[in-house]
C-alpha cells in the first residue's frame, strides 16, 4: 500500500511509520519535516500536498494542538485553539482527500485520552477529541466505495513521560509498539468507525 503520514517525525506518528514501514510505501508528511512538506491547518496546502502525492491507499494524521489551563480561565479564543489546531485540520485531510483514496483505502486519525479520562485544564483537548472521535464514528457510515476511517486514541506515551511529567497523574504510559500496533488495526485491518484505544 502507500501511506501518507502526516506528522511522521512525532512521537505519535513515529509509531505508525515504524509499523507499517517494512510492508509499505510511506509517504512522510510534516510542517518542516518529511519527505512533503505541508501545513494541515491550511487548506490550500492539505489540497497542494494530495496533488503532489497522488493517489494513495491510507491516509494517517499524527498531528495536533491544543489549549490547556482551567476552564474559568479559559478565554473562547483558547477554546478553539483546540478546534483549529486539532480537530478541524484533520477533517479537512479526510474531507479533501476523497479524490485521492483509492477504493476500499482509509482514514485514520488521531484522537487522545483526554475525552475519556480528563485530567486538570484538558477541557479544550478533551473537546477537540470528543469531536474527532464523534465525526468518525459518524463519518464511517457515510463513507463511499468501501473507504474506512478510525481514530486511534492513546494514552500518553512511555517516551513523552518526562515532557507530561506531573501532568497526568494516576496514568498509564503505553509503548510505541502498542501505538504502532492501534495504527496497524486502522490501515491494514477491516474496522471502520472505531475509537482504537491504547491504554
Ligand atoms: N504524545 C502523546 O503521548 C500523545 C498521546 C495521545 C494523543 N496524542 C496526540 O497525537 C498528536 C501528535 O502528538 P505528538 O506528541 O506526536 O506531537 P509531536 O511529537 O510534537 O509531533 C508533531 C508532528 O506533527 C508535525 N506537524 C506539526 N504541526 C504541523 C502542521 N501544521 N502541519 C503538518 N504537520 C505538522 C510535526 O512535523 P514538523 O516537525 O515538521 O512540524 C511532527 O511530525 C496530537 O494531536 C496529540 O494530542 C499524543
Amino acid at each position: 500500500m502507500k501511506v501518507i503520514i502526516v506528522g511522521a517525525t512525532g512521537a505519535v506518528g513515529k509509531t505508525a511509520v515504524v509499523a507499517l514501514s517494512g510492508r509499505h510505501e510511506i509517504i512522510r508528511v510534516g510542517r518542516t519535516s518529511g519527505d512533503v512538506q505541508m501545513d494541515i491547518e491550511d487548506i490550500d496546502s492539505i489540497r497542494a500536498m494530495y496533488q503532489q502525492v497522488g493517489n494513495v491507499d491510507a491516509v494517517v494524521s499524527a498531528v495536533g494542538h491544543v489549549h490547556f489551563g482551567a476552564v474559568h480561565e479559559m478565554t473562547s479564543e483558547q477554546f478553539m485553539t483546540g478546534i483549529y489546531g486539532k480537530a478541524l485540520p484533520q477533517v479537512n485531510l479526510v474531507l479533501e482527500g476523497f479524490d485521492y483514496v483509492n477504493d476500499g483505502g482509509s482514514f485514520t486519525v488521531t484522537s487522545g485520552v483526554l475525552n475519556r479520562d480528563p485530567i486538570r485544564g484538558s477541557s479544550c483537548a478533551a473537546a477537540a477529541n470528543g469531536a474527532l472521535d464523534g465525526f468518525v464514528r459518524a463519518a464511517a457510515v457515510d463513507m463511499p466505495r468501501r473507504i474506512r476511517i478510525n481514530a486511534v486514541s492513546p494514552e500518553v506515551l512511555e517516551v513523552c513521560r518526562e515532557k507530561y511529567d506531573g501532568f497526568f497523574p494516576g496514568h498509564v504510559h503505553v509503548s510505541s509498539e502498542a501505538v504502532g500496533l492501534a495504527f496497524s488495526k486502522a490501515v491494514e485491518g477491516c474496522l471502520s468507525g472505531q475509537i482504537i484505544t491504547v491504554e
